[in-house]
């Protein structure tokens, strides 16, 4: 066992999507490929290597040596994976790679299969190693030169080498790793038991630097910003002189790859802003100021609130809600569509993470359908313009602030499609209960942010569930609604943990809450994590 059983690398074969080998590095950049084992930080390697400039890509294990060596990486890395290299069914490693005649770097698993390969001895041990643990340096080689001999570094893993494979050096060893890394100079092969991608290894970056600078040669050019011209290149490409339309939400994936279009063909794209009337307060405002009013985008705006008032009357139940709210979106963005007279192509901002997440690569098996204009049908038909799909959702905001998006729209909090809906729980979400909530939201959102904390949290928002309680104000007896705090710390939303918000600021939100809306008189703090909860309440 390698690594945190999380993702099955057996499952990531069954997965693949050919979606993911549709990214390719930018052009005139260099690329170094990550191979993924299924190991719980393949991603997180991917991203270390693209903060040290060189652009870098999770690709499935099993895509094959020919695919490797048709992107023409600088490097190869393998990463780490949740199997005993003995187990029935475990990846095993391609020969073919090792001869492409580029460097490659095997992390935990990867240095184990590398091991195996070539002739090393590799075995499971009684006791694993998981956790900080203790490097011995024996031999700097090239991975550790200049290095100190002793060092912490995280481990993961049962199985270990025990020997290194026949003109290898082994280069130190831990506590539980009789050979916790290994290089081959000649072959330009090396192999570390340890995750350099994770913080607890202080030097984990620094070896990664050595690897990618000083093995592979590697230029480290790319940035997010640098995608912006490349990006801009290949929309001008892909369109020609094509009409194209992108439906925004203010959201800040739609308000990146909108401006990145506009950026590479202007007035040639016509972003279409649907206010279902579900938004937060002055939401709509701000997305048409900053769009039509500062970054001349062609914009229509089309207040659709009552259509969807309409649409949501008698209607408590969420999946109804949501179907329904996303059907009549469909249809506005049709009627505005048609009206635009012929349109090819169709702006999403799909992320690197959503197209990982939907059966990419990781073997993440965690199937969830992206709404990145509020769930339009696939049999639109549009041709996809996707100008952030090689993106993580970091480096999306910095391509944002290096178009000028305003830092309130490059650092906006996740919003769902259905928006406020789906956050009145057990009722029919109604314009009284809406404009309430939007107040509620309000506070709590300018609390948070005079806190400081608005970024640290990956979502902070109110439920009003259809519900009174009894209270007492002013000596009066008051029957009025009961708002949910909802603040969560997550990564990517697949998992979340509720967020440990000071007792003041919950004190200072309940008290202005209470005090400024008449209609509120109890608010109580969700301490559910996900699992076992969901985000969102529906
Ligand atoms: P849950 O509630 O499933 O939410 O834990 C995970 C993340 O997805 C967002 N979410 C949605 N986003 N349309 C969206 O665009 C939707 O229908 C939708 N439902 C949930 C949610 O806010 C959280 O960030």
């Amino acid at each position: 066992m390698t690594d945190g059983v999380v993702t099955s690398a057996t499952a990531a074969a069954e997965l693949v999507d050919e979606d993911v080998l549709e990214i390719i590095a930018p052009r005139a950049v260099d690329e170094v490929v990550v191979l993924d084992y299924g190991g719980q930080y393949s991603q997180l390697i991917a991203r270390r290597v693209r903060e040290l400039g060189v652009f870098s890509e999770l690709l499935p294990h099993h895509v094959g040596a020919e695919e490797v060596r048709r992107r023409e990486p600088k490097g190869l890395i393998l990463s780490g994976g949740p199997a005993s290299v003995y187990a029935p069914g475990a990846p095993r490693l391609d020969r073919e790679l090792l001869e492409l005649g580029i460097p490659v770097l095997g992390i935990c698993y990867g240095m184990q299969l590398i091991a195996l390969a070539l002739g090393g001895k590799v075995e499971g041990a009684e006791v694993g190693e998981f956790g900080r643990s203790e490097l011995t340096v024996r031999e700097p080689g090239r991975l550790f030169a200049d290095l100190p001999a002793d060092q912490t570094c995280w481990m993961s893993h049962r199985d270990t080498v025990f020997e290194p494979p026949p003109d290898f050096t082994a280069l130190a060893s831990s506590t539980g790793s009789p050979v916790a890394a290994l290089e081959s100079v000649e072959r330009a092969i090396y192999g570390i038991q340890f995750h350099p991608e994770v913080v607890h290894t202080p030097y984990g970056q620094t070896i990664l630097e050595r690897f990618l600078a000083e093995i592979c040669e590697a230029d480290r050019s790319w940035s997010p910003e640098s995608i912006v011209a490349e990006q801009i290149a290949r929309i001008r490409a892909q369109v020609g002189s094509g009409k194209v339309i992108c439906g925004l939400s203010g959201g800040v994936d739609s308000s990146v790859a909108a401006l990145l279009v506009h950026r590479a063909i202007g007035d040639q794209l016509t972003c279409v802003f649907v206010d279902h009337g579900l938004m937060r307060k002055n939401e709509g405002e701000q997305v048409i100021r900053a769009f039509r009013d500062h970054f001349k985008v062609p914009l229509v705006a089309v207040d659709a609130e009552q259509r969807f008032l309409e649409r949501l009357r008698g209607v408590s139940d969420p999946e109804t809600k949501r179907k329904g709210i996303g059907a009549e979106f469909i249809r506005v963005f049709e009627e505005e569509a048609a009206k635009l007279g012929e349109v090819k192509y169709l702006v999403q901002g799909t992320l690197y993470s959503d197209v990982i997440e939907s059966g990419g690569g990781t073997g993440a098996a965690t199937i969830k359908s992206h709404h990145n204009v509020g769930g339009l049908p696939e049999d639109l038909q549009f041709e996809l313009v996707e100008p952030l799909r090689a993106l993580f959702k970091d480096e999306v905001r910095a391509v944002g602030a290096e178009l000028g998006l305003p830092e309130r729209l490059v650092w906006r909090q996740p919003f769902p499609g259905p928006g406020l809906a789906i956050r009145i729980v057990g009722g029919e979400a109604t314009k009284q209960r809406l404009d309430l909530l939007r107040e509620c939201d309000y506070i709590l959102q300018d609390e948070i942010r005079s806190a400081g904390l608005y970024r640290d949290l990956w979502q902070s928002f109110c439920v009003l569930p259809d519900i009174r309680t009894v209270g007492v104000q002013g000596d009066e007896r008051t029957y009025g609604s009961v708002v949910v705090i909802r603040a969560v710390t997550s990564d990517d939303a697949m998992t979340a943990d509720w967020a440990r918000l000071p007792y003041d600021l919950l004190e200072q939100i309940a008290s202005r809450m209470i005090n400024e809306l008449r209609d509120v008189n109890r608010v109580v703090l969700d301490i559910t994590s996900k699992p076992p909860g969901t985000i969102e309440w529906e």
